[in-house]
């Protein structure tokens, strides 16, 4: 039985905007607060309790927004601080709660920091704010042979400080020295300003790249060399204690770190639930290569008894001890539908089944912008029609290699973020509902005269009120939320079974990945005609004979007994 802290962050579920693909409310062809604004009925109908907003503070767009240049102003793209006061309080008044992105590894070269440290000098109080070195053989060559995350060298050589300085991912993305007590007051401040603005938590981008162990040479890697020098390093669990301890304990707030690296026995030093935990929940990465060899850039066939044997590991070892965050999408993944899923005969089936293979789960779920209305990938033809930096990066690497460009352009197809970037759906109108410009900033999915909010608020068998029915029936039970984790079928490659057990209730979750009928027995102990459906993916009437029946191509059913 899970005895342990109920907290608010436990109940709730989660909507990520990234704001400049939501909603664009003032006619330039981006996305803003007053979008945001226009749509708060909306997401407050999907049954959710939280936005996440990817960052929305002023930066030059270098990374869209993970590149920061005034940790405490908004992009005026997005609007002004004003603007963020009236989604703060419109959202509180609807009883959403709003989390932060919190982006502390690094700042944009254009940061105020920045330019000051590169001026050097020792009486200069931000010299040491970031990590500068010598270049070796007399200034010619970067200190070591790191490579940033995005590919490409991990240093870049300023001229005005005559050294060079450390980016873990664009070359415009500077990380910080957070072993200066400096910059660790900064952070906290920065953490303060939001939380007396009235946010309710934050999201730590890679929180645990933030402590360096050396510089010494990485193991050699096509990117991240160098990555097992920074990845959970020495002072982590010490830094984020004396964030929380000065500053997260005194407020009722929530914190996720993104946690690349992190597994289901590590993180329990950050998220366990005991005395000494820094953060509530992590967002760990290891469900995300079930079609690729460790990304899918690297493409392999969808692997669905890979992806069971991680959610099942991650189940089974945070339960009762730390607390799961739940997600198959952000603005980082391709969508989910068009690479676990086939967005092209069953794209709805696929997404329903994809809903409830993981919001049936124990943790707090998060659902990013469009996932809710199944968007697909976007079949771009070239890699000019990409904007990402990370795509670009990686798509120049795979040349070096001689890829074929048209190899190139597949695997970006596949698994480049842009995919997830695309201005969301609203309508079969001009650019999708999205703007009222001539041009919207990004282009927009072609199917959207099918795919879209409109089209599925009217459908009532659309994926939109199915996300709507699995989140009222997580809200609306406890076992749900609280029950213990046991998988079934773990040998079968199309169908994901489990069981959830909670103060003697029960639950039973169906979920077939075939693309024809599949005959079902339910696992030992779980008589059917005892308990009650309380989900059906599909329309009508749902039979069985017994203890059997047959799914229907990716069909998902919910039993339970209470
Ligand atoms: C992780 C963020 O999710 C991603 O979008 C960003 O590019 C990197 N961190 C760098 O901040």
């Amino acid at each position: 039985m899970y005895d342990t802290n109920r907290k608010w962050y436990k109940d709730i579920a989660v909507y990520q905007i990234w704001i400049r693909s939501f909603c664009d409310g003032n006619g330039d062809g981006i996305g803003d607060l007053q979008g945001v604004l226009s749509k708060l009925d909306y997401i407050k109908s999907l049954g959710v309790d939280a936005i996440w907003f990817s960052p929305i503070y002023k930066s030059p767009q270098e990374d869209f927004g993970y590149d920061i240049s005034d940790y405490r102003d908004i992009q005026p793209e997005y609007g002004t601080l004003d603007d963020f006061r009236k989604v703060v309080d419109g959202a509180h008044e609807r009883g959403i709660k709003i989390i932060m992105d919190l982006v502390v590894n690094h700042t944009s070269t254009e940061h105020y920091w920045f330019q000051q440290s590169r001026k050097g000098g020792d009486d200069n109080p931000y010299k040491d704010y970031y990590i500068w070195r010598p270049g070796k053989n007399g200034g010619k060559r970067p200190p070591n042979n790191w490579q940033s995350t995005f590919g490409g060298d991990g240093w870049e050589w300023d001229d005005v400080r005559k050294e060079y300085y450390l980016h873990l991912f664009a070359i415009h993305q500077a990380d910080l020295n957070m072993d200066n007590p400096a910059v660790r007051e900064e952070v906290k401040g920065i953490l303060r300003f939001w939380l007396d603005f009235g946010v309710d938590g934050f999201r730590e981008d890679v929180i645990t790249f933030i402590s360096k162990a050396n510089l010494k040479n990485g193991f050699p890697l096509p990117i991240a060399t160098g990555i097992e020098h920074y990845a959970r390093g020495p002072h982590l669990h010490e830094y984020l204690q004396e964030f929380y301890d000065d500053v997260l304990s005194k407020y009722d707030c929530m914190t996720v770190g993104e946690g690349p690296g992190l597994n289901a026995k590590n993180c329990l030093d950050l998220i366990g639930e005991k005395p000494g935990h820094v953060l509530d929940m992590i967002f760990h990465f290891e469900h995300m290569s079930a079609d690729g060899l460790f990304t899918s850039w690297i493409p392999r066939p969808f692997d669905l008894k890979k992806l069971k044997g991680v959610f099942t590991k991650w189940q089974k070892s945070l339960y009762g001890r730390g607390w799961n965050s739940l997600y198959i999408e952000n603005h980082d993944q391709p969508r989910v539908v068009s690479r676990y899923g086939d967005d092209k005969v069953y794209r709805v089936e696929s997404a329903k089944a994809l809903a409830t293979m993981y919001l049936c789960q124990c943790g707090t779920p998060y659902i990013y912008q469009g996932q809710e209305i199944g968007m697909t990938n976007i079949p771009f033809d070239s890699i000019d029609e990409y904007i990402d930096v990370q795509t670009h990066n990686i798509a120049a690497i795979m040349r070096k290699l001689h890829f074929p460009e048209k190899k190139i352009v597949a695997a970006a197809n596949a698994a480049s973020r842009d995919n997830a970037r695309t201005p969301v759906q609203w309508t079969a109108g001009k650019n999708a509902g999205f703007t009222d410009a001539d041009k919207p900033w990004f282009t927009v999915n072609p199917n959207y005269t099918t795919v879209n909010v409109e089209a599925a608020e009217k459908d009532p068998n659309s994926v939109l009120n199915y996300y709507r029915a699995l989140l009222a029936l997580r809200k609306g039970s406890e076992l749900m939320r609280y029950g213990a984790y046991e998988e079934y079928y773990h040998e079968n490659s199309s169908l994901y079974c489990y069981g959830r057990m909670y103060e003697g209730k029960r639950a039973l979750v169906v979920i077939s990945f075939a693309k024809e009928p599949m005959a079902f027995r339910a696992p030992e102990g779980y008589e059917l005609s005892e308990g009650r459906l309380a989900l059906c993916s599909y329309n009508g009437r749902a039979n069985a004979a017994g203890n059997a029946f047959t799914l229907r191509p990716y069909e998902s059913r919910v039993y339970i007994w209470d």
